[in-house]
């Protein structure tokens, strides 16, 4: 199969150039101008954008949390994340305390392979530090392909390791040139929070917030650069929500580490006064928490300047009857919001098409950062000869509004319903296949495939 892309305005991390795109098979075989090359297909991108696919390195599909799975599995994740112009996601495996990480890595298995319609990949959250565990790491690394180990400072009980299990790890990983993520914030503060306010009988998903000040980020994040650097492994800090934080991972830069930054789309764009709305907050309560509109600008800068290297989604859905599971206390809210479909629009829209960061920017942070950072650049993430065929064909233009009536997650409402969006992925193109065509899918389930990464001791 060949498809020809014509007329295209090309934007990639570095370059912004008119050309035509040749694709042979599932890879870009030719970039060039007037290209007039035979194709079993031909699409004319003028007046487009196109740009590489986005790659979403935080995502939870069909995951076992809080006593329910999030709604979207991995046919209804991929799929939306097509949609939306993501290619490629990274979903978090978690190790059950007490069992295996292989135990875990079988489970994921079970529920992903042969469903996905988009591209994807896993890291690995060790949740229970220990000798055998720590076996594991290198069979992960060199024969899974699964190279970054994700880490919980919260959710004591659950998912939560201490200091020392942290420094045990990251001290493997080193060694065996892998990554450790964090999910940093200081659990034991949270949970010492959400008890007072339950025993005040303070209930409502107000109060979720407020067990969660900036500080209880801060901390972690700044223990977490410590630890890191202390044991030179490199670092990558998830959902990053806050000023405070940021400024935290500034000592870490100082230093020459290796510590990247991720935040999420809702903390760029929403805030916490939408907990102000009684139950209905429900809907945004995730951790961290939304924050305040002076972390929003610090975020934004924070990309400017390089301190944020990436944008992703934690995408975590659940649907109505699933939060309602905290009707009467924050506490069992079921943690995490939908936005898998939404994160390359609404950063086009608030971002380019508001002037807050460049074109070339959202395709760093969206796409060839997140590729770079976890191994998977440039098979993924840039625009190539060689290159996987992962492109986004964008009206830069179309004006559209966000709504659960039309979006394709499996979620009965939206975190977004209303938002006013300007751009639209129009076609997406997944290893050379015209994924979607104006909303339409011409793949079926089982045509995404699992993504091997090579580790990070070989790429950052
Ligand atoms: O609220 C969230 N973020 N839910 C998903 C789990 C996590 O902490 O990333
Ligand atoms: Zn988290
Ligand atoms: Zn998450």
């Amino acid at each position: 199969m060949s498809l020809l892309i014509k007329n295209g305005h090309i934007i990639t991390a570095s370059d912004d150039y008119s050309a035509d795109i040749y694709i042979e098979g599932s890879q870009i075989h030719t970039i060039g101008k007037n290209l007039e090359l035979p194709a079993d297909e031909i699409i004319d991108a003028g007046g487009h954008i196109v740009f590489p696919g986005g790659v979403d390195p935080h995502v939870h599909l069909d995951m076992p949390f809080m006593g329910t799975f999030s709604s979207d599995d991995y046919s209804s994740g991929t799929l939306a994340a097509l949609h939306g112009g993501t290619t490629t996601v990274v979903d978090f495996i978690l190790q059950t305390q007490g069992k295996s990480l292989h135990d875990a890595l079988k489970d994921w298995r079970n529920r992903s392979d042969g469903n996905c319609f988009g591209d994807y990949s896993f890291h690995m959250a060790v949740t229970d530090f220990n000798e055998n565990t720590q076996k594991e790491i290198v069979q992960m690394i060199e024969d899974e392909g699964i190279t970054s180990f994700k880490t919980f400072m919260a959710y004591k009980g659950a998912l939560m390791i201490d200091d020392g299990q942290m420094v045990g790890l990251m001290k493997e990983v080193k060694e065996r040139g892998g990554m450790v993520t964090v999910h940093a914030t200081n659990g034991d503060m949270i949970d010492s929070l959400v008890a007072k306010h339950r025993e005040e009988g303070k209930l409502s998903p107000l109060y979720h917030y407020l067990s969660q000040p900036e500080i209880t980020e801060a901390e972690a994040s700044g223990r977490f650069c410590d630890m890191a650097d202390y044991t030179g492994v490199p670092g990558y800090i998830v959902h990053l929500t806050c000023e405070g934080a940021l400024n935290a991972t500034r000592r870490a830069g100082k230093r020459n580490q290796k510590v990247f930054v991720e935040t999420c789309i809702q903390y760029l764009i929403l805030d916490a006064s939408l907990y102000e709305k009684d139950f209905e907050g429900a809907k945004w309560v995730m951790s961290p928490p939304l924050r305040q509109k002076k972390d929003q600008e610090a975020l934004w800068a924070g990309l400017n300047q390089g301190l944020v290297q990436v944008v992703g989604t934690d995408h975590c859905p659940f649907r109505w009857e699933q939060k309602l599971m905290g009707k009467d206390d924050f506490s069992k809210i079921p943690n995490g919001h939908p936005a898998i479909e939404h994160r390359m629009e609404l950063l086009y829209s608030e971002g380019v098409n508001k002037g807050r960061i460049s074109a070339n920017k959202f395709v760093e942070v969206t796409s060839t950062n997140p590729a770079r950072i976890f191994g998977m650049h440039p098979k993924k993430g840039c625009i190539a000869a060689g290159s996987d065929a992962d492109l986004v064909i964008f009206d830069p233009n179309e004006e559209h509004a966000i709504s659960v009536d039309t979006h394709h997650m499996n979620v009965d409402y939206s975190a977004y319903e209303g938002w006013p969006v300007k751009g639209k992925c129009k076609h997406v193109i997944l290893r050379g296949r015209h994924a979607i065509d104006n909303g339409k899918v011409n793949i079926e389930k089982g045509f995404g495939q699992f993504i091997k990464r090579t580790k990070a001791s070989k790429v950052i």
